[in-house]
């Protein structure tokens, strides 16, 4: 089949880079010229393993191509994913003006029968706006053709993304329209050799869908770190309790690690949207009002931690930062509680030296510039580098490298012997063996 994937994201590269892997044939638009020229000649503006050598190959093969012309994909394809960003207004909504955009672009080129697929992750009632937006553009050409909006969204980790597209759990199509759903059902077969994963629902459902899933995680993880908070003030060892709860089925161990926060790009703004789309509707939503209140303060909770410990003034104080993208596995700071934490250091008259595997050059790119101009960041080189003389060591970001370190060698490079663990990653029974102070998350610290 021939595709048109609008949008070279995480969500649109990964996307269109998956169906011609599949032997489609895909061509990606983006309005950005440079991003394209980039991507033409193979380079990857993103860090996500194993998309590299998927976008070469398949460029290579023919099967995948990058354009800034959306007119001129269109041509040669009646299925069009929608795969821009919805990030967030002031008000917490969805900002919808490049869905939106993009449909008013449709619109203008499309010539016969269509499939228009939202992969954005968009409020219920997105595809019905897309679809008058489509037909305001075609009654203006004097036009009637007709087409179908799908919701397809997408479950992709970062760091993960290609394996998560490659073998769903679930693949979600929202549509009512028979011809519609073959195609869909056609162009996801290689995905389902086994078995068929695909659940068919209405448009509404399936925007719906996204949402709670994201809301159902992020619930899960405010919970597990109201209930670390607790266990601080009780003497309880949150660890337990977690492999405690986590033996149920019914509960489960994946999202329960309490930590200092969850960021990135979908699950703080997906919960500021799904709250705004209650409000919208005159429905209070509690839960989740609560879970956003809980993360807003989770990620402040290493530097309480730490002014409980060193006072209200750290000027003078210089702490080592393991971690500063989001999650492991890839080098996106958006919402990273390591950006909230270096604020916080930074504006209580801190020094950080700080260091991660792979975030280096985006903080050097994203992060004030005043702070490297100060001295009030230094990015070290290695991770052990960052312990330098330093009064305590904060580990924000659980990469691989971070889990079993050399506390020896971290003992005698560190001027005062100090952990603030923020992923749980350490026991605080040989952190102290070893000579330090651990201060953990819900650890009896
Ligand atoms: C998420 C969803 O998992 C994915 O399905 C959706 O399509 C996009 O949003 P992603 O943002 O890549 O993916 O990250 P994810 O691995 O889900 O982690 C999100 C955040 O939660 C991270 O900051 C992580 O550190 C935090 N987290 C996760 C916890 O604090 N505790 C946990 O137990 C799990």
């Amino acid at each position: 089949m021939n595709l048109t994937v609008i949008g070279t994201g995480y969500v649109g590269l990964v996307t269109g880079t998956c169906f011609a892997e599949m032997g489609n044939t895909v061509t990606c638009v983006d309005t950005d010229p440079a991003k394209v020229a980039q991507l033409k000649q193979g380079q990857i503006p993103i860090f996500e393993p194993g998309l590299d050598d998927l976008v070469k190959n398949n460029v290579k093969e023919g099967r995948l191509r990058f354009t800034t012309s959306l007119a001129e994909a269109m041509a040669d394809s009646h299925v069009y994913f929608i795969a821009v960003g919805t990030p967030s207004n002031g008000d917490g909504s969805a900002d919808l003006s490049q869905v939106l955009g993009v449909a008013r672009e449709i619109g203008e080129h499309m010539r016969d029968y269509s499939v228009v697929v939202d992969k954005s992750t968009v409020p219920v009632g997105t595809a019905e706006k897309v679809r008058d937006v489509i037909e305001t553009e075609l009654a203006q050409r004097g036009e009637t053709i007709p087409f179908d909006v799908v919701s397809n969204p997408e479950f992709l980790k970062e760091g993960a993304a290609i394996e998560d597209f490659m073998r769903p759990d679930r693949i979600i199509v929202g549509t009512d329209s028979d011809p519609a759903r073959d195609i869909m059902r056609q162009l996801y077969a290689p995905f389902n050799m086994n078995r068929d994963r695909t659940l068919y629902m209405g448009v509404r459902d399936a925007e719906m869908t996204k949402y709670a899933a994201n809301a159902m995680l992020a619930t899960k993880i405010s919970f597990i770190n109201e209930i670390a908070g607790l266990c601080d003030m009780l003497h309880v060892d949150v660890e337990n309790v977690r492999l405690g709860i986590g033996s149920d089925s019914r509960i489960g161990y994946s999202f329960i690690y309490p930590g200092c926060g969850y960021g990135g790009s979908c699950f703080p703004k997906d919960v500021k949207a799904i709250i705004h789309l209650a409000e919208s509707c005159k429905f209070e939503p509690k839960v989740l009002r609560s879970v956003e209140e809980r993360n807003q303060h989770q990620r402040r909770v290493l530097y309480l931690k730490i002014r409980e410990r060193f006072g209200e003034d750290l000027s003078g104080l210089t702490f080592g930062m393991w971690g500063l993208a989001f999650k492991p596995g890839t080098d996106d700071l958006r919402e990273a509680p390591a950006v909230v934490l270096l604020h916080e250091l930074i504006g209580a008259g801190a020094r950080v030296r700080a260091y991660d595997p792979v975030a280096m050059e985006a903080a050097r790119q994203q992060l004030p510039k005043a702070w490297f101009d100060n001295g009030d960041l230094i990015l070290a080189t290695h991770q052990y580098d960052a312990l330098q003389d330093v009064d305590a060591m904060v580990l924000v970001t659980e990469w691989k490298p971070f889990r079993t370190p050399d506390f020896h060698a971290m003992h005698k490079l560190m001027k005062q012997p100090v952990i603030f663990d923020g992923r749980n990653q350490y026991e605080p029974q040989s952190a102290k063996q070893a000579g330090f102070e651990y201060v953990g998350i819900g650890r009896k610290s």
